[in-house]
């Protein structure tokens, strides 16, 4: 037997994991309500007409060589316009990387900037791939915890606590995967402020950045005043086109990060580029109507609503009100009677008792997300009525039997 190198070990994926028994079920004929992914195009949400024309002309107009590694200078330049007028902050098209998606920037990120025995700061409960990469580069992650009673916000007293000489950054994920929480303007500034007493740099994932259903995200940058923020960002969920596989990294400093953007920006030209065609419909997307966001916003608004209020009726369950993404994060209160082992054998019964697919919440933090689950808030109303009811249905007869 060849052997697969020992770093590759560790690595596995929550959400895509479950759904390899979920397939087999399916297989035998038996249909599964799919809570698990957060792809909007797999419900009923649609790309806009515009951007799927723009796609196909960029094909028959010709951009189907490589384009520039930083990204083609036209969706740069739309970026940095919509920098300023979203968020007020200044950039130029040079203090930009378009990458394969979010998931892209951040491998290259980390692998710019982590060496063997760092520490990064990662949002207990986390987006998966932070944990990952982080590992990936012999690094340590280090959850700082999130508190559940206040909507998810980062406890900033606990970041501080974990803050070592080994700390390379602080990860924050506005709004989150998977918690659904939207950080209040105070707390993102007292995590800037503790950065910046710490001279550390803040990574700010704010793909879901205009997905909320209350309040307004603020951009981690735009409140950063001189401490240097790495933004990332992304067409996947907002323009919902999540198979173009584009995102991008916004550097803000004022010198601090020259060496790491100069660090990243020598892999991206080792990746050569990415997609040109898609690149090009993106500058359409920036430039066209976007009144497809509100739109959105309002369906998952709804959906948010009812999840929230269903969920929280049922035995055993309690849920956190998310207000924004496209997540739920509930809590599976009935764990401390015993009856699973952990919060990933709570998902595999699910599945196979009452056919409903969501994701552990351990796979995204050991510590501040075992003993809950994810569910997409995506599905429409009767898909969720169904789904839920499915879960009531199966929490009362094992709390009954128990
Ligand atoms: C917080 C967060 N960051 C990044 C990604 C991946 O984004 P992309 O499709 O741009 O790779 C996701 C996808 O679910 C996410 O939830």
């Amino acid at each position: 037997m060849i052997k697969a190198s020992r770093r590759s070990q560790g690595v596995s994926y929550a959400i895509r994991d479950v759904v390899l028994p979920a397939k087999k079920l399916e297989k035998k004929g038996i249909p599964v309500l799919h809570l698990n992914i957060g792809d909007p195009n797999k419900y009923d949400f649609d790309t806009p007409q515009h951007m799927k024309d723009a796609l196909f002309e960029a094909a028959n107009e010709g951009h189907n060589g490589y384009s520039p590694s930083e990204g083609y200078l036209e969706l740069r330049t739309g970026i940095v316009e919509r920098e300023q007028k979203r968020n007020n902050v200044t950039y130029t098209p040079d203090g930009l990387c378009i990458t394969t998606g979010v998931t892209e920037s951040l491998q290259i990120l980390l692998n710019a900037s982590l060496d063997p025995g760092d520490e990064l700061l990662i949002p207990g409960p986390t987006y998966p791939q932070y944990t990952l990469i982080t590992r990936f580069n012999n690094a340590e992650p280090v959850a700082y915890r999130c508190i559940e009673e206040e909507g998810w916000q980062p406890d900033v007293e606990d970041i501080r606590k974990k803050i070592s000489k080994r700390t390379k950054g602080i990860v924050l994920i506005n709004p989150n995967n998977p918690t659904g929480a939207l950080y209040s303007k105070n707390v993102i500034k007292n995590i800037i402020d503790l950065a910046g007493e710490y001279k550390l740099p803040v990574i700010s994932d704010e793909i879901y950045d205009d997905l909320t259903f209350d309040g307004k995200q603020y951009a981690t940058a735009a409140l950063a005043k001189d401490v240097p923020v790495i933004t990332f960002n992304g067409f996947s969920k907002v323009y919902l086109v999540p198979g173009w596989r584009v995102g991008y990294t916004l550097f803000y400093h004022s010198g601090e990060l020259d060496e790491i953007q100069d660090a990243f920006m020598r892999i991206a030209r080792s990746r050569l580029c990415a997609s040109s065609v898609c690149q090009r419909a993106c500058i359409a997307a920036l430039k066209g109507p976007q009144n497809h966001i509100e739109m959105v916003n309002q369906k998952l608004r709804k959906r948010r609503d009812f999840s929230y209020k269903r969920l929280n009726e049922i035995e055993g369950i309690s849920t956190a009100k998310p207000d924004g993404a496209f997540y739920i994060f509930p809590k599976i209160e009935a764990m401390e009677n015993g009856l699973w082992k952990d919060d990933k054998e709570f998902v595999l019964d699910l599945l196979h008792e009452a056919h409903v697919l969501v994701v552990h919440g351990s796979g995204f933090c050991s510590t501040y997300g075992k003993n809950h689950f994810r569910a997409v808030i995506l599905p429409q109303l009767e898909t969720l009525e169904k789904a839920f009811d499915k879960l009531e249905q199966f929490m009362n007869k094992k709390l009954k039997t128990n």
